[in-house]
């Protein structure tokens, strides 16, 4: 048992025991009413009066038999954890939510675009480097409107190492690394103001795929709405991740120009469409909008052909050819324009119908599923086809760019009507395919054709059932559904509205996530549970095996650097603590430990540049402290055994108290210290 608190143990567990703060290191955790993972679960045998209870509860809460089964299906007794982690966008909250399934908790935010003080991300004073790198040429965009996050993937499985996610508003795509749950990296698109279909990924995560959606004129260029069609473009970007350095390789990075259609959605081929990415789009009647000139307005502009495009790019040939030089920079950047895409056939087209949303390669990789939200049906490519088609040079036309246009029926596998406003499938491990119908407000179950219907010995292509959710239903989400090997069983349907499901919170309402529970087949498709989610609008997300996740409990050694993630020589050890002045630079050495941080007074004279670090000297999990200096604007977060510098102009005298913004230990309160700022009237800063 490791103790450095330098307040007296005796006192330390005495005030622990009054007010139940002790650390669970220290005292040891109550286990007496725990029902933790390896406790014994004996089987459930009602007795007559346990039966009479259960049923006085249900009625006494108008519960019915349904709801029972529901609760019993979604609680989690204290101490016994998930099965599956959602890891869902935030929308415009910026950030990353992590929620246990089937329980639906909460169980922490991720910070990606947006500064959050809890997590001490964006609150370290002068220079910070996450506000570093929210910067935007030169200014902090200081939001993000987080829309799809992936899994990083090995031979189409996640692998669960690392998590990414595309910024819809600024066309940024961050790397968040899941041994400690942080954002290591973001990075900027230099072509385009802001993009949609990202993130996604090829099976390896050889790259991680950014795809456009609103034209503009690529590297932040400028030209009027009558030049769209000759001077807009779209695009699609392919950044290089390097999994040694856990960070995208923007030097080995590269972009396709794309029409000025509007991208959407997209996904990466895997099995027999491995090397390819598809992606949807809408708009390709480019109009240019414009409804206060008396044009039409885009939604009606946008929505006239009974076709769109599905963008087929084979991703290996591009790969070639950026690497063969044919790329040319744009901003600095290397894009492959569209006369190469045509000329070394890295690009063909299949018409879609109409103003698709999603595109979703089955797990098999046989079939592409295309969502028209104007269209009753989902559209079914086969890769066999399109490669076939590409083969026999089956496309009859051209678009307006050269582009070859694939003939409809050589590429078609089949169309299943499924009701109004089909946006998105997943996929289970019982041959079913489940597409969100948003007009609908309903998820559908539907057989997927091929060797699943020999599989499973079903009929192919066929709707079997409709869940109605409340309600507008956009992404869904299945355990494992964008691998290789989906697992059924829990489906999360993310619904938009929330109308009447839960208490009025003003005009403002949460959003719901509904949870499915699909294990059964047939027309058995039970929503089991409701969540609110009152932080931002998510749009997208992905649920992972809990046990194929490597969370570090504390960080692997004291003193180590979440930016780096190593050992930092710069941080301070225990007995090494201090202040130091040259000219009129200050350094500030200290350790924070419970229930204290060394040293407690720190003084400064007006205007001296202040370089403080800060080594939590705990290796205790949870035993997180917190450090802020009010009036100053920096909040840390100090979990064991992280270091943190950081660097600010004391620039305003006075007698600041810094203190611990966890509740840490029983002597929490007392874990403070004093900065003193001496004016310059009283000698300060001569
Ligand atoms: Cu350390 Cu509270």
């Amino acid at each position: 048992m490791k103790r450095t608190a330098s307040t007296g143990i005796g006192v330390a567990v005495c005030m622990a025991m009054v007010v139940g703060m002790a650390a669970p290191e220290a005292f040891g955790q109550d286990t007496r009413r725990r029902r933790g993972a390896g406790q014994e679960v004996r089987p459930v045998d009602l007795t007559p009066e346990q039966v009479a209870q259960l049923t006085k509860v249900a009625n006494d809460r108008r519960l019915n038999v349904d709801d029972l089964l529901a609760a019993a299906k979604t609680f989690m007794p204290s101490g016994r954890h998930d099965e599956y982690v959602l890891f869902s966008s935030g929308g415009q909250s910026g950030q990353v939510f992590a929620i246990g399934v089937p329980s639906m908790r909460l169980l922490r935010s991720i910070a990606v675009f947006t500064p959050e003080s809890w997590q001490g991300y964006g609150f370290a004073g002068d220079n910070d480097p996450v506000l570093e790198s929210l910067k935007i040429n030169g200014r902090l965009v200081s939001w993000g409107d987080t829309h799809h996050p992936a899994l990083s993937e090995t031979k189409g499985e996640y692998d669960g190492d690392w998590l990414f996610i595309g910024d819809k508003a600024n066309a940024r795509v961050a790397v968040i690394d899941l041994r400690d749950w942080e954002t290591k990296q973001i990075v900027k698109n230099p072509l385009t103001v802001s993009d949609h279909g990202a993130a996604f990924v090829t099976p390896n995560t050889e790259y991680v795929i950014e795809g456009g959606q609103y034209a503009t004129v690529l590297g932040y260029g400028y030209a009027p709405p009558e030049e769209y069609q000759k001077h807009y473009r779209g695009m699609v970007t392919l950044w290089k991740f390097d999994r040694v350095r856990g960070r995208i390789d923007e030097a080995n990075s590269f972009a396709l120009e794309l029409p000025p259609y509007w991208q959407d959605l997209a996904d990466a081929g895997k099995g027999p469409s491995d090397g390819w990415i598809f992606i949807n789009s809408f708009n390709v009647e480019m109009a240019a909008g414009g409804v206060e000139r008396g044009n039409p307005p885009f939604e009606a502009g946008a929505s006239k052909r009974d076709m769109d495009y599905l963008h087929i790019i084979d991703w290996r040939k591009a790969e070639a050819a950026f690497k063969a030089g044919k790329a040319k920079a744009i901003n600095g950047f290397p894009v492959l324009m569209l006369d190469t895409l045509i000329a070394d056939g890295i690009m063909y087209f299949a018409p879609e119908p109409k103003s698709p949303h999603g595109v979703d390669v089955t797990p098999n990789g046989q079939y592409m599923i295309v969502a028209g939200k104007l269209d009753p049906h989902v559209t079914v490519y086969s890769i066999d086809k399109i490669k076939a088609a590409i083969a026999g040079k089956k496309h009859s036309t051209k678009d307006a760019y050269g582009v070859p246009v694939l003939d409809f029926d050589a590429v078609v596998e089949a169309q299943v009507e499924l009701g109004l406003g089909p946006l998105h499938t997943q996929f289970d491990d019982k041959g079913y395919a489940y597409t969100s119908l948003f007009l609908d407000s309903a998820v559908a179950r539907w057989t997927l054709g091929g060797e699943y219907a020999s599989m499973h010995k079903q009929t192919p292509w066929k709707l079997v059932t409709k869940t109605p959710v409340q309600y507008n239903i956009g992404h869904l989400a299945a355990a494992e559904g964008d691998t290789v090997s989906p697992d059924g069983k829990y489906l999360i349907s993310m619904s938009k509205w929330a109308v009447d499901r839960f208490l009025t919170t003003g005009p403002l309402l949460p959003q719901n996530f509904q949870l499915l529970d699909i294990s059964e087949g047939g027309t058995t498709m039970p929503v089991i549970y409701d969540m609110p989610l009152g932080v931002g609008e998510p749009h997208y997300a992905q649920m992972i095996k809990a046990d194929k996740l490597k969370s570090w409990k504390v960080y692997p050694e004291i003193g180590w650097n979440p930016h780096t993630q190593r050992l930092d020589p710069r941080a301070p050890k225990k007995g090494d603590e201090g202040v130091t002045r040259d000219g009129s630079r200050v350094l500030v050495k200290m350790t924070a430990v419970r229930s204290h941080f060394f040293p407690e007074h720190v003084e400064v004279n007006e205007g001296d540049v202040v370089t403080w670090r800060i080594t939590a000297i705990e290796s205790a999990q949870d035993a997180t402290h917190g450090f802020c200096i009010g009036g100053y604007n920096i909040n840390l977060s100090l979990e064991p055994g992280e270091f943190v510098e950081f660097t600010f102009t004391a620039d305003r005298p006075g007698t600041y108290p810094f203190y611990c913004t966890e509740f840490c230990s029983a002597l929490h309160l007392e874990m403070m210290g004093y900065l003193h700022v001496k004016p310059r009237s009283l000698g300060g800063g001569e």
